[in-house]
């Protein structure tokens, strides 16, 4: 029997179209960028989580003169709020970043790796993460679940 995975989600023309909140997030995330150490890729990566509490936390992509030892903004974000805030679940996450080489006027997507954690924090929590993807400018996407991100994603539950 065949069967079919497909997810809707929401594909913006810019900034404008979001919700205050959302927008709040998007520009967080873009001021975010200002904070990754990047001096190998020149590629800047910010996130800004909104928490159940109504705080803002941030986090960037971080570096490592042993290049895989770096850790992406998305990763670094959520060891941080995982440390800080082990009790607030993430509402919604915005990922933007910043580059000399591209006109960042596209949204980038997580890795495999971050959307692996994004989908840990999901099933740690038993709550969806909104996901709010853009550049500095342009069109902007959301994503409802990290489920939608991550097909098939390896849950943890076997291990029990
Ligand atoms: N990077 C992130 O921080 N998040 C992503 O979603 C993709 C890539 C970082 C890792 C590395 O520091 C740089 O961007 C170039 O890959």
């Amino acid at each position: 029997m065949k069967q079919q995975f497909s997810f809707e989600f929401d594909y913006l023309d810019d900034i404008s179209h979001l919700d205050i909140k959302d927008a709040d997030l998007l520009n967080k995330a873009i001021q975010a960028t200002k904070t990754a150490f990047a001096p190998y890729s020149n590629f800047k990566v910010g996130a800004a989580a909104l928490l159940s509490n109504g705080q803002i936390v941030i986090g960037s992509n971080q570096e490592s003169a042993s290049y895989p030892v770096g850790i992406c903004a998305e990763r670094t974000l959520l060891n941080s709020i995982g440390s800080q805030f082990p009790n607030e679940t993430i509402l919604s996450m915005a990922i933007s970043y910043d580059s000399p080489k591209t006109a960042c006027n596209e949204p980038i997507s997580p890795c495999g790796m971050c959307r692996q954690s994004l989908l840990d924090y999901e099933n740690r929590y038993q709550a969806a993460i909104k996901i709010i993807l853009a550049g500095k400018t342009g069109p902007v996407m959301v994503v409802k679940s990290v489920k939608d991100l991550l097909p098939f994603g390896f849950d943890g539950s076997v291990l029990k």
